[in-house]
């Protein structure tokens, strides 16, 4: 029996001298470990016929021998796998110099950057982002907002109506009812959101269009906090050497209103076309909240007052980059947009 293993090793390692590829490995590991012909397992069948003094020594050797078997035949294969990857990889070798295939990296719309960094100065405030819904009531646009029953703004020629008191949102105030209906002062909020007007589109008009609304509620709030907040806002936006004007105006929430106007950037106030001739641009309105609101959400008037103010996204995003088409960011004309 003893012999019989020796002789089976020679003939194995001959053989495996022989095999220079992966079939010829695989043809004879079936050979010597086939599970019912292969020649270890008739081998260990014998077993067997062998008397009890052998058994131990030649159990032994025999489970050595095809662990080797094992073990000597995935080494063949694995230097095989080896050789042919060096081969692949010296005939098709790859130029890695040259230039791959670029995919074009999207970015964000210049007005999503404008409204980025407007929210970013009032987030250094301590201002918190809001959000109201773009179908409203006539209650929260309107009428809880001061604006009376007869007011031009109301007119059906201005503003989407689904039906007597449904809209789309003039503007984003409604969201200032809303943010006081839910919460008491004191408040420092900015709500970023769309809004539409029954406007015809022009250079400087879109029926949908960006706003972003703020409003600080708190006691002892000043007109000069109002101001303050305004002119760090517009210096901190366009530049430091800005100066701010604010103008008389009227809105129903607040009182008094103001309109904002800045230095015009593009001729620093000696006049140009941009300002029509003024040195002066107008850039939103604002003003201190109207105590009729606070009447209308249940915030005591003798105890708190506050600021508002609604920012035109299109209309900074204009003069920042000095766009003169307010169109133009909505048109999805690549070349405008990869300018930004
Ligand atoms: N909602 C006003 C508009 O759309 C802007 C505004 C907001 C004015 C807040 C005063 C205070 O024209």
């Amino acid at each position: 029996m003893f012999d019989k293993l020796n002789a089976l090793k020679e003939t194995f390692n001959s053989e495996l001298a022989k095999s220079k590829s992966k079939v010829q490995l695989t043809i004879l590991k079936d050979q010597y470990l086939g599970r019912k012909k292969g020649k270890i397992t008739l081998l260990m069948k014998d077993f067997k016929s062998v008397p009890a003094s052998e058994r131990k020594e030649l159990g032994k050797a025999l489970n050595q021998f095809k662990a080797e078997v094992v073990r000597v035949l995935q080494d063949a294969e694995d230097v095989l796998t080896d050789q042919t990857l060096e081969q692949q990889l010296s005939t098709n070798s790859i130029d890695i110099t040259l230039p791959g295939n670029r995919r074009p990296l999207g970015h964000p719309h210049p007005l999503a950057l404008v409204r980025q960094e407007i929210e970013s100065i009032f987030h250094s405030l301590g201002y918190s982002v809001e959000d109201g819904p773009e179908i409203e009531t006539t209650y929260y646009n309107f009428e809880a907002l001061n604006i009376p029953e007869d007011h031009p703004a109301r007119d059906e020629g201005d503003t989407f109506y689904f039906s007597n008191n449904l809209l789309l949102r003039t503007h984003t105030s409604p969201v200032q009812i809303r943010t006081m209906e839910r919460s008491q002062p004191p408040l420092r909020i900015i709500c970023p959101g769309t809004v539409y007007r029954r406007d015809n589109p022009d250079a400087t008009h879109s029926p949908v269009f960006q706003q972003v609304e703020g409003l600080a509620v708190d006691e002892k709030i000043t007109f000069r906090d109002f101001k303050g907040t305004m002119e760090f806002f517009l210096k901190s936006f366009f530049s430091e050497k800005t100066l701010v004007r604010f103008r008389p105006s009227y809105f129903g929430f607040t009182e008094p209103s103001a309109e904002l106007d800045i230095s015009c950037r593009f001729c620093s106030g000696s006049g140009c076309r941009v300002c029509k001739m003024t040195g002066w641009v107008e850039v939103f309105g604002a003003g201190m909240v109207d105590p009729a609101v606070f009447n209308f959400v249940g915030i005591d008037p003798e105890k708190y007052n506050g600021f508002a103010f609604g920012i035109g996204v299109e209309r900074f995003a204009m003069m920042k980059y000095g766009v003169d088409n307010i169109l133009n960011f909505y048109q999805n004309d690549l070349r405008f947009l990869r300018q930004f």
